[in-house]
């Protein structure tokens, strides 16, 4: 197949899409399939790179990939194009792609909205529709859906900044969450990602920064009980065929598994694959990820984590990421090797699920004509 890997993009974590992205670059069979790059400048643009960057990487097994902006290699997209004139150069050159694997983390990346636009050129992609990328983007309304279905969620409130703004809304905001929960309790925004504008509040004036903060990366804010957790995350493929992977727990060295913990520190968190749970725990997680994956319509793959509270034992889901970080270090593939799956195996396994569904979507009748 011609695989296009798409990579960089809007979000705060344009740099993290460059390593996840060259750990796939690197892994993916070439003998099987022929491999374009194209990479999302920060400002949007997209840019088709040339054969000399996937052999760079590829000679250079700790490189990230990097992005050159030239005019000539602008690529654009095209509606109804499908995979032979839905993605061209501004030139005209046509890009074959028989498959998009967005590497794309977080806003414009994860959130539905990049593979709106692959359904609308008819390009296959790997991993979530555009209804269950923006679902699982908007945390709230992911626990709404797990909440319905009886998943155990942590509880929280839902802040919206129209209603956050005079310093009378602001002391009647912090009045209601003081009246529902006890500190210490946990503030973030409702759909960014790497813990960006998120932190731990055990007081009033500790609280009111953290919303002030929070509401700067979103005009949504969640406030949740904080749980003295240990964090254990579960890889999940699938389409209609779902398969659970063993779990994994990170150990945060910070407060919290905060930005620096995740991309600064080298010493930020400890990962320990398998975690180290009783097998109730762990069965119990399998089968949680198994219905939260299938709950919100999800398909290829994701990464759902979970908080073991230390104090009491009880598990809670925390969220779900819809393109987790993909390094050869990260979570989510060391996840699916410790059950067997190698990396090159699972690329495969993304394509093909990627596949799967773009032909069951394209037997669906579109028109009321026989
Ligand atoms: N309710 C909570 N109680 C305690 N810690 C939390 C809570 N919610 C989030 N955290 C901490 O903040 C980190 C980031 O929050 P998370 O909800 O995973 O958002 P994201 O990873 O998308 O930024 C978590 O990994 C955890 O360390
Ligand atoms: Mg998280």
């Amino acid at each position: 197949m011609n695989v296009t890997i798409l990579y960089g993009g809007k979000s705060s974590e344009h740099e993290v899409s460059l390593v996840s992205a060259a750990s796939v670059a690197r892994n993916i069979d070439t003998k099987k399939h022929n491999i374009n790059l194209i990479g999302i400048a920060k400002n949007g643009t997209w840019y088709l790179q040339s054969e000399n960057e996937l052999k760079r990487i590829k000679s250079d097994s700790s490189s990230a990939l990097t992005i050159t902006e030239d005019n000539n290699q602008i690529v654009c997209a095209v509606p109804g194009g499908g995979t032979n004139g839905g993605l061209k150069t501004l030139s005209g050159k046509i890009i074959s792609c028989d498959i998009v694997f967005p590497v794309l983390h977080g806003m414009y990346g994860e959130d539905g909205t990049i593979q709106g636009l692959f359904e609308m050129t008819e390009i296959p992609y790997c991993g979530c529709s555009v209804m269950a990328s923006s679902l699982s983007m908007d945390k709230e309304k992911t626990k709404i859906i797990w909440e319905k279905y009886a998943l155990p969620v942590v509880p929280y409130l839902t802040l919206k900044k129209y209603k956050y703004i005079s310093e009378n809304d602001k002391t009647k905001t912090i009045q209601k969450i003081e009246k529902t929960f006890k500190y210490p309790v946990f503030v973030k925004p409702a759909c960014e990602g790497s813990s960006v504008g998120a932190s731990k509040a055990c007081n009033t004036a500790e609280l009111k920064k953290a919303l002030d903060e929070a509401f700067i990366w979103d005009e949504k804010v969640l406030v949740e009980v904080c749980i003295n957790a240990r964090e254990v995350e579960c890889a999940v493929t699938g389409n209609n065929t779902i398969s659970v992977y063993t779990p994994g727990e990170i150990v945060p060295t910070h407060t919290f598994y905060d930005y620096d913990a995740k991309y600064t520190d080298p010493n930020g968190a400890k990962l320990e694959i398998p975690a180290q749970i009783t097998n109730e725990q762990k069965e119990k997680i399998l089968s949680i990820a198994e219905k939260a994956f299938k709950k919100l319509d999800c398909s290829g793959f994701s990464r759902i984590d979970f908080f073991i509270d230390k104090d009491t034992d009880e598990i809670y889901l925390n969220e779900i990421n819809t393109i987790p970080g993909f390094t050869s270090i990260s979570m989510f593939p060391k996840m699916c090797e410790a059950s067997g799956l190698k990396y090159p195996q699972l690329i495969e396994k993304i394509l093909s699920l990627g596949i799967e569904r773009f032909n069951e979507r394209r037997q669906l009748k579109t028109s009321l004509k026989k």
